[in-house]
């Protein structure tokens, strides 16, 4: 796991954004896992500048997101789709159809799923899975005590993740109680991913999914197991690690975004 502490939120994401970029440079046809909520939203704002003034282009990748509500349509304002749609996609160029999240009002939840996870598999699985990370340890809407090898499938929410997601909603009551996520295998099986977590809210639980040990208690955890993690913080996010000063030796505090 490597593990790079910025001094700040902007230099942070512009790190994990030039990560993307550098991919997309390498591989055009890389296959993106993105995530929604607040973390998300500068990394996105960061990627749609560099499409327009450095010209990174998605003409040719593809994306999966990670989740969406159930019972919401794509049109629904509080859908993941939605958020998808004013945040990035309709501000760079996917190709049509080349974008994906789960449907939310499906008939078929279950089936819904199952198709989800099937699409994934059939574009090759993912290249670069970007995350961010509950203040309960979830990734995706794996909540504590899913299955470290669960496939996309149908999740209960926690009543926490319920309220820290009502800031999206008229009030808490119309938040969703259920989503289909990716599951902890399906995001494991990502080439490579990138996890932001920023503030002093995160600070417990990024250094239980960091040092703590591997339990479905901390799904995020689980990311001790994978080859090539990388975990973008800001320093108030690090303030927790008790080997902060090796990561820092390893990588020395970084001012800049990696390009
Ligand atoms: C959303 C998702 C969630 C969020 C997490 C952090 O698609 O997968 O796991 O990444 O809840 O949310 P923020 O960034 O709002 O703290």
């Amino acid at each position: 796991m490597k593990v790079l502490i910025h001094e700040t939120r902007e230099t942070a994401t512009g790190c994990a954004a030039a990560l993307i970029a550098d991919r997309l440079a390498s591989e055009p046809d890389v296959v993106l896992g993105l995530a929604t909520g607040g973390t998300m939203e500068a990394v996105y704002a960061d990627l749609i500048a560099r499409h327009r003034d450095s010209g990174i282009s998605f003409a040719r990748a593809q994306s999966f997101n990670l989740d969406e509500y159930i019972g919401l349509s794509p049109d629904h304002p509080c859908s993941y789709w939605t958020y998808m749609r004013d945040k990035f996609f309709d501000q760079v160029d996917f190709a049509p159809g080349h974008t994906h999240l789960p449907r939310g009002d499906a008939p078929d939840p279950e089936a819904e799923a199952a198709r989800y996870e099937a699409a994934i598999v059939a574009a090759g699985d993912i290249g670069l899975q970007l995350l961010g990370l509950g203040a309960n340890g979830h990734i995706g809407f794996n909540e504590p005590t899913s299955s470290l090898s669960s496939l996309t499938r149908i999740k209960t929410l926690t009543r926490s993740t319920r309220a820290a997601n009502a800031r999206y909603f008229a009030s808490d009551d119309d938040v969703p109680r259920l989503a289909i996520t990716m599951g902890i295998g399906t995001i494991m099986r990502a080439q490579d991913i990138v996890l932001l977590a920023f503030g002093e809210a995160k600070a417990k639980v990024v250094a239980q999914m960091i040092e703590g040990p591997v339990t479905a208690a901390c799904p995020a955890s689980i990311l001790q197991m994978h080859r090539k993690v990388t975990v973008v913080l800001d320093e108030a996010a690090a303030s927790a690690l008790a080997l902060r000063d090796y990561y820092e030796l390893v990588h020395p505090r970084v001012v800049e975004p990696a390009s």
